[in-house]
């Protein structure tokens, strides 16, 4: 089972590090003089841009006192066998929700043969915790509220013995189970009468979603012919949520759910067709055999999108077409049916991070984690106002995608994605909106955006509202995407952080200036186990405790931000750092301490804060020996971890 778990994590990773973006527009640097003309018609010289730089460089280095981070920081964690959370000095750790625990009140109890079937599974956890969000009640906020969290995918694991293929395909009962273990948990959770933060049992809030699920769609592409299936003519019901990493909130309560990976579940075995369908083709959907990893297909036949012209709708080509969205899910009212909101548009979506302006006026940042992808930002046209709820919900129907372009020269753009502007024209393939926001990657690629390293979460500062991306690795730039100022390394194995202001800190606006915040890696000078020295690309720019490959990425209310990793801790390359890891930097002083570091083969992923900052919620994902158990033979599970510090105090502090 250990060598299934290992192969299918080195399969994955080499899926998440496959280019399929063909652009060549992308060298940045040749792009400076065409932007520089941009901008200069914009109305916004360089000269202004750089003092707009220099005076932000002025402010942040006069704000400096002391440090944010109050913690001691622990070491790297080099031990092949480590199979525990460890947390910095004053703080304690413990085991919160793992895969398999009950969600519902009628779930089984979790059998560690994992024999549970695929019923008892959609009443239990998912597996592969990831993006999470902690929802208060308004009457006990600090005490009571809903914890809502991601299932990205399935580890070989679920079953007893893996992922299996019988003459070819896939057990039903499997693929069903695999099915039932992706999507979302609502679970209530409160603070008991010794102030210990437990979980509800039973609950009206708890509720599983999962790849299942029914769900609405609205926006631009509701009822589209390109979402109309054999099994929905109507192109307005999907079943499902798939490949759920991270996630957004909306300042009315909701929770956005992001669906990153999802075209490893589809296949389309007609060269021909696929040849010509940018839809199937720009996202990397598999044209040969199985269908990437799952082979789902072999199973249900949903998930097999070669095309059927004896069936309506082509049978299940456009199925594909229904996911890479965002879906906003109520998690007080668990008989609300989730909404795939279309009008963000569709790529293999990392996250959705709200900035909320003064105004009500409102941006939601993502990346698109796929090597040599963008960074959008999705603007709503109306704005929110406090009270409002029937309005505010029908905020995500109507606004503006745009695409980030970061100059050589310290200057970006945000470049519309909207029909008729910048080339998207039917001459140049995009039919009507409805197109451009479909094949969203496609848009990018003529608007002349950045390929990116990866870019992962987005994290907005709580006053500054500055915004950073984590970008996590790229072990190859290739050929087609020069390195450039923001992307720097053409073999990028520790990945960067960025971060960038908009002109007048308003989330709407369509320039900013930007700049690298670290390069992650390990020290310069450092030396290898060897005593030789380590490679310049392997060597970063950290002010504190090295890490590679960030990828979760948060503040807290103090403006302190939480930088979580995800790398492969067996890779040659990562011999000096350990397992993942959660750090904490301050913005100010750039520096970074350790605060945490989990058990062997994991990624710590998600994270969310009580609204007190006195307990804090992290995701152990994929953890590969018998981590939460620690006992060196349970099966090892997905799980939610609390943080408190020992005294009561803030977190961080
Ligand atoms: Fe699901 Fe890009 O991490
Ligand atoms: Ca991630
Ligand atoms: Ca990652």
């Amino acid at each position: 089972m250990k060598q299934d778990f290992q192969s299918f994590h080195a399969n994955l990773s080499a899926l998440d590090d496959q280019a399929i973006n063909p652009s060549a527009n992308v060298s940045l640097e040749q792009l400076v003089d065409r932007s520089r003309r941009n901008l200069l018609k914009g109305g916004m010289g360089l000269a202004a841009l750089g003092f707009l730089g220099g005076s932000l460089g002025a402010c942040r280095s006069a704000v400096q006192s002391e440090s944010l981070i109050g913690f001691k920081g622990i070491p790297t964690q080099l031990d092949p066998a480590f199979d525990s959370v460890q947390v910095a000095p004053g703080y304690s750790a413990r085991t919160f929700f793992s895969w398999g625990d009950a969600v519902m009140a009628d779930a089984p109890e979790w059998n560690p043969d994992a024999t549970d079937d695929w019923q008892a599974q959609l009443k239990q956890a998912g597996d592969n915790h990831d993006g999470m969000h902690f929802f208060p009640f308004p009457e006990n906020p600090d005490s009571h509220g809903l914890l809502v969290m991601n299932h990205e995918y399935v580890n070989p694991p679920l079953h007893p013995n893996g992922m299996t293929f019988t003459d070819g395909k896939r057990p039903l009962d499997e693929v069903r189970k695999e099915q039932a273990a992706h999507g979302v948990s609502v679970i209530e959770v409160k603070k008991d009468a010794q102030g210990q933060w437990q979980r509800v049992m039973p609950s009206r809030y708890n509720r599983r979603i999962s790849g299942m699920t029914p769900m609405a769609v609205s926006g631009p592409l509701a009822g589209n012919d390109a979402l109309k299936t054999a099994s929905d003519p109507s192109g307005r019901e999907i079943i499902g949520t798939l490949n759920n990493c991270s996630s957004g909130v909306t300042p009315w309560g909701t929770y956005l759910v992001c669906e990153e990976n999802w075209h490893n579940y589809f296949v389309n075995h007609d060269a021909e067709d696929m040849a010509g369908r940018v839809s199937h083709k720009r996202y990397g959907i598999e044209g040969k055999s199985l269908s990437k990893l799952y082979g789902w297909e072999t199973a249900d036949l949903r998930f097999n999108a070669t095309p059927d012209p004896t069936q309506p709708h082509g049978g299940h080509v456009h199925e594909p077409n229904r996911f890479g969205w965002v879906v906003e899910v109520d998690p007080f009212d668990p008989q609300s049916k989730p909404v795939k909101r279309t009008a963000f548009g569709r790529y293999c979506r990392e996250c959705s991070v709200l900035s909320l302006g003064e105004d009500g006026r409102m941006a939601f940042y993502s990346g698109d984690d796929t090597k040599g992808e963008y960074v959008y930002k999705f603007v709503p046209s109306g704005r929110y106002v406090a009270g409002n709820d029937q309005a505010n919900r029908q905020l995500l129907d109507d606004g503006t995608l745009y695409v980030a372009r970061f100059n050589a020269d310290g200057s970006g753009e945000w470049l519309a994605l909207v029909h008729g502007q910048n080339g998207l024209t039917v001459g140049n393939g995009f039919a009507d909106q409805a197109e451009v926001l479909l094949n969203a990657r496609a848009a990018g690629d003529h608007v002349g955006a950045t390929p990116m390293d990866r870019p992962e979460w987005v994290a907005v500062h709580p006053r500054s509202r500055e915004v950073y991306v984590t970008l996590t690795n790229n072990d190859n730039r290739g050929v087609k995407w020069l390195t450039d100022k923001a992307n720097p390394r053409p073999v990028n194995l520790h990945g960067q952080i960025l971060r960038w202001n908009e002109k007048g800190a308003d989330p709407t606006a369509t320039a900013f200036t930007w700049e690298v915040f670290l390069l992650a890696g390990e020290q310069p000078g450092a030396k290898d186990a060897e005593g030789e020295p380590v490679p310049a690309n392997l060597t970063g720019t950290i002010n504190g405790d090295i890490f590679s490959s960030p990828d979760g990425l948060a503040f807290d209310n103090a403006g302190r931000l939480w930088i979580e990793t995800d790398y492969g801790d067996d890779e040659p390359a990562m011999q000096a750092m350990g397992t993942n890891q959660l750090l904490c930097a301050d913005p100010r002083t750039r520096e970074v301490r350790r605060f945490l570091v989990g058990p062997r083969g994991c990624e710590i992923t998600g994270i969310t804060w009580s609204p007190d900052y006195r307990a804090m919620w992290i995701n152990v994902q994929h953890p590969e020996l018998s981590f939460p158990a620690s006992d060196g033979k349970t099966r090892a599970r997905a799980s939610t971890v609390l943080i408190t510090k020992d005294d009561g105090g803030v977190i961080g502090t």
